[in-house]
């Protein structure tokens, strides 16, 4: 039997990379997963995708993680679909790096809302329904710049370190109707995202990695399907490092 036989995953932007490989992996484990990104299309097409190598049920979906009307929506859709909500996955996120003194507000503004305000919308979105059900996942996608810091990455590191006391505390929260928050932090991971990086900052990047070399999205959603199912369920307001050892 799949281990995730029937039950309702929402994956924010889960059209390519990491939440991509999420949203797949849940599929394969016999979940109906609502695939979004902020291209109507894309999310669409990806979904059939999944749908079609996997045999789940699957809705693609626009999703702007930084409207709440957007994220009502959506929730609203995979309700009217499916019934109930298992499990959301807020992933979508952005980078806008540069240096402090050069770091324009609005890029710290863009980088907070996506990554941070994101994730409060899809939370509350979800929490109603999950509280009416007694139980529900809720699983963060912070990131190790989140623990440790890194230069140039001021707003982004603030984002993914803000998500960290978000799982904690709506972790306290909502405990007392089996809805469990964790968080993962991934380190270096091979996606669109990183692939923007020169050269030289990727190799530098891979000395810091005492496993020697990238994540792949799957090895986040190996963690990701651990932290939402069965043999997690006396664990919350944690953070799950998979970073190959770069941070301790
Ligand atoms: N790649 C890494 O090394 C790494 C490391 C640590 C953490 N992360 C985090 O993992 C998550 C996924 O990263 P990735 O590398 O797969 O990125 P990616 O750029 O490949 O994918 C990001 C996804 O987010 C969606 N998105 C962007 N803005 C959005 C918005 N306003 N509303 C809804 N969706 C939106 C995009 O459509 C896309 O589907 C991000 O939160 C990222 O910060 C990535």
């Amino acid at each position: 039997m799949k281990s995730f036989n029937g039950k309702i995953v929402i994956v924010t932007g889960s059209t390519r990379g990491i939440g991509r490989a999420i949203a797949e992996a849940y599929a394969l484990e016999g979940a109906n997963v609502i695939i979004t990104g902020t291209n109507a299309d894309k999310a669409e097409a990806a979904a059939a995708d999944i749908a079609a190598k996997t045999g789940a049920k699957t809705i693609g979906t626009e999703l702007h993680v930084s409207e709440a009307a957007s994220c009502l929506s959506c929730v609203d859709k995979a309700i009217a679909a499916f019934g109930r909500i298992d499990i959301l996955v807020n992933n979508a996120g952005i980078t806008r790096d540069n240096l402090l003194i050069r770091m324009k507000e609005e890029d710290y503004d863009a980088v907070l809302d996506i990554n941070l305000k994101g994730a409060f919308l899809m939370s509350k979105a979800v929490a109603k329904p999950m509280m009416k059900q007694r139980s529900g996942r809720i699983l963060n996608i912070s990131s190790v710049v989140g623990q440790a810091g890194q230069a140039g990455q001021a707003n982004y590191s603030a984002s993914k370190a803000g998500l960290i006391g978000l799982t904690k505390s709506l972790a306290r929260e909502l405990a007392s109707r089996k809805i469990l928050v964790n968080a993962i932090a991934p380190g270096f991971v091979r996606t669109a995202m990183t692939d923007a990086l020169s050269d030289e900052a990727k190799s530098e990047i891979n000395k810091m990695i005492p496993l020697g070399s990238p994540c792949e999205p799957e090895e986040i959603a190996n963690a990701a399907l651990f932290l939402t199912g069965e043999r997690s369920s006396y664990i919350t307001g944690q953070v799950l490092a998979v970073n190959g050892g770069m941070y301790m």
